[in-house]
C-alpha cells in the first residue's frame, strides 16, 4: 500500500492505474477508523480495481469552537487498518499541501446546506463541498463512497456533483452501527461511560419512529414528537434537532408521501452526534 504525502504523489499512482485500464475508487475520510469507514472501503474495493483512501482532517470545516484540535488522529493505526482491507493508497495530505499561501476558492451548495447541521454549523458544508472538490479533481476517481450516517453531506455531495458536471458516480452505504445500536462516529470516544450508555436513546427512538411508520403513522409532526419525547426524557441527552425533510430536497414535509429523512442531533455534554432514518424508500438507502 502506497502513502502518498503531496498532491504530486497520489496524481502519479491514479495515472498509472489509469493508464493500465482500471478503475479508481475513492474514500474521503478524516481518519481515526472505524468499522463505518472500513465498510466503505470494502465496497469500494468490490466495485473498483483500486482504491484510494484521503485521511484529511479538514480545519475548513470546523466552525471555531468546533473539535479540529482535538479531533482524535491515530495515522499508524489507520495505515494498517486499510491495509488489512486491501487498500492500494492512502493520501494524507498536510494542511499547506491543501490549502496553501493565498487560497481563495470554495464551493458553496445553496439551499440543501441552509438547514439541519448546515444552521447549527454555519460554514461547515461550505469546507465539506470545497475539500470534497479538491479530492476529487486531485484524485479523478470513478466513484466516491459516501456513508448515510452523514445524510445531510450524502445529498450535498451528490447535488453538487451533478451541478458541476462533476464526471463520477457517487455511492452511499447504510450506516455501521455497534451492537447496541448507536451509530459508529470518530466522536464516540469523547463520551463518558455514561453518556455512552445515554446516548443508545438515539437508536432506540429511530427504531421506535420506524415501528411507528410501519404501523402506518404518515403524519410527520407526530414522528417527531415520539422521537423527541423519548430523547427529552434522557437527562444526558440536549436536542439540538430533530427534524423530517424529503429526499433529495431537504424540504419540511407534513405528511410522509414519498422518501423522507427523519435526521437529529443531540448532544451528550461536548459531544454532538448525528443519526437518521431514511423512511419510504424500498431498501432504506438515501
Ligand atoms: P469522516 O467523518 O471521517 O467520515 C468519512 C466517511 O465515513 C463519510 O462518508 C461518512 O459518512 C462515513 N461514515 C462515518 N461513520 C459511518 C458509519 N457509522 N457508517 C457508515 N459510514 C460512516 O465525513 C467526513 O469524514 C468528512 O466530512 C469528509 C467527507 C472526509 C470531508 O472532509
Amino acid at each position: 500500500m502506497l502513502i502518498c504525502h503531496t498532491i504530486k504523489e497520489i496524481r502519479d499512482f491514479v495515472r498509472q492505474a489509469r493508464s493500465r485500464g482500471l478503475t479508481v475508487g475513492f474514500v474521503p475520510t478524516m481518519g481515526y477508523f472505524h468499522e463505518g469507514h472500513l465498510t466503505l472501503m470494502r465496497r469500494a474495493k468490490e466495485a473498483c480495481d483500486v482504491v484510494v483512501v484521503s485521511i484529511f482532517v479538514n480545519p475548513l470545516q470546523f466552525g471555531p469552537r468546533e473539535d479540529y484540535d482535538r479531533y482524535p488522529r491515530d495515522l499508524d493505526r489507520d495505515v494498517s487498518l486499510a491495509r488489512e482491507v486491501g487498500v492500494d493508497a492512502i493520501f494524507h495530505p498536510s494542511v499547506e499541501e491543501m490549502y496553501p499561501p493565498g487560497f481563495a476558492t470554495h464551493v458553496d451548495v445553496e439551499g440543501l446546506t441552509e438547514c439541519l447541521c448546515g444552521l447549527s454549523r454555519p460554514g461547515h458544508f461550505r469546507g465539506v463541498a470545497t475539500v470534497v472538490t479538491k479530492l476529487f479533481n486531485i484524485v479523478r476517481p470513478d466513484r466516491a463512497f459516501f456513508g448515510q450516517k452523514d445524510a445531510q453531506q450524502a445529498l450535498v455531495i451528490r447535488r453538487m456533483v451533478e451541478d458541476l458536471n462533476m464526471d463520477l458516480e457517487i455511492v452511499t452505504v447504510p450506516t455501521v452501527r455497534e451492537e447496541d445500536g448507536l451509530a459508529m462516529s470518530s466522536r464516540n470516544v469523547y463520551l463518558s461511560p455514561e453518556e455512552r450508555r445515554a446516548a443508545t436513546v438515539l437508536p432506540r427512538s429511530l427504531q421506535a419512529a420506524r415501528r411507528a411508520y410501519e404501523s402506518g403513522e404518515r403524519d410527520a409532526g407526530r414522528l417527531v414528537e415520539l422521537v423527541r419525547g423519548m430523547i427529552a426524557a434522557e437527562p444526558r441527552a440536549v436536542i439540538d434537532y430533530v427534524e423530517i425533510r424529503s429526499i433529495p430536497d431537504l424540504k419540511p414535509v407534513s405528511r410522509l408521501d414519498g422518501p423522507a429523512l427523519l435526521a437529529l442531533a443531540v448532544r451528550f455534554g461536548s459531544t454532538r452526534l448525528i443519526d437518521n432514518l431514511v423512511l419510504g424508500s424500498p431498501d432504506g438507502v438515501l
